[in-house]
């Protein structure tokens, strides 16, 4: 029996096959979850629809987290299509170009407002607009990075984003716990994706990594996605409130040894 059998999950943030919450998707369903997803507006609607053909014909809806009309929309619609659910994947993030590079001191409140909103404030969004949706014991998961608490050059407003993401997982786990229901971070090393191409000299980040991170390789979606069965199965009934390392060891550096 594959261990998440009988498991419902809903991946939030597939926008085309580079995204991370495409390889948690693939694993999750490979695994035996049955899937549905959610994207972001008609431009990338028929590419998620073409993905989730590959998912055994996944449900998809439309769901903007910056828009409590189209949050409440996508429950029931996910009510009446797919049903309760087992695990949420929140993979999700946004903040504008010029945010992403130069001073931290020249963000706008704008920029602020709305990086914060989707890339944070999101999560709980979504938790309040599901939480009858969720079943007891569920695991609820949401991307984030190194960023968060190590200075990363040109992260900047998103590193301040997920800082306020990981005390939202805290929070959000303390607040469901007594249900059994289990919140997490997956912290992923640097993936080559529509977003992360956003950051001021990402590719150099990626060139980093490989020589300098213990496993000496940078991580695919799919190493994520590892993790993401996972902290969607049993197995992890008791790990909560916590983030999770997925990026070849890289975080644990003090130094980076020379040749
Ligand atoms: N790529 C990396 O190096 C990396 C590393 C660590 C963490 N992450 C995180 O992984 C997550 C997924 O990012 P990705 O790298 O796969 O890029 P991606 O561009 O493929 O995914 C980002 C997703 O966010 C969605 N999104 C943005 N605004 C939205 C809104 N208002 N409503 C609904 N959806 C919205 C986009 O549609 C897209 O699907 C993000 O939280 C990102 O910060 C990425």
């Amino acid at each position: 029996m594959k261990v998440l059998e009988g498991k419902r999950a809903l991946v939030t943030g597939v926008a085309n096959r580079w995204s991370i919450a495409t390889g948690i998707a693939r694993r999750l369903h490979e695994n035996g979850a049955q899937i549905a997803l959610t994207y972001q507006g008609d431009r990338v609607k028929d590419e998620v629809d073409k993905l989730a053909g590959e998912l055994s014909g996944a449900p998809t809806f439309e769901c903007d987290v910056s828009n409590d009309a189209s949050l409440a929309a996508m429950r029931e619609a996910l009510l009446q299509r797919f049903g309760t659910i087992d695990a949420l994947v929140h993979s999700i993030a946004y903040a504008n170009k010029e945010d992403l590079a130069g001073k931290v001191f020249e963000t706008s409140r704008g920029g602020f407002s709305l990086a914060l909103d989707v890339s944070s404030y999101s999560l709980i969004a979504l938790v309040q607009s599901l939480r009858e949706a969720l079943a007891d014991n569920a695991s609820i998961m949401a991307l984030t990075y190194l960023g968060a608490t190590q200075i990363v050059p040109n992260y900047n407003l998103m590193g301040i984003a997920k800082a306020a993401l990981e005390a939202a997982v805290r929070y959000l786990a303390f607040d469901l716990g007594d249900r059994g229901i289990r919140v997490n971070a997956i912290s992923a090393g640097p993936i080559k994706t529509a977003s992360s191409r956003q950051v001021g000299g990402f590719a150099r980040i990626l060139d980093v990594v490989p020589k300098v991170a213990p496993l000496r390789r940078n991580v695919t979606p799919e190493d994520v996605g590892n993790m993401a069965v996972f902290l969607a199965s049993d197995l992890a009934s008791a790990v909560t409130a916590d983030v999770h390392f997925v990026d070849a060891g890289y975080h644990a550096m003090g130094l980076f040894a020379l040749g």
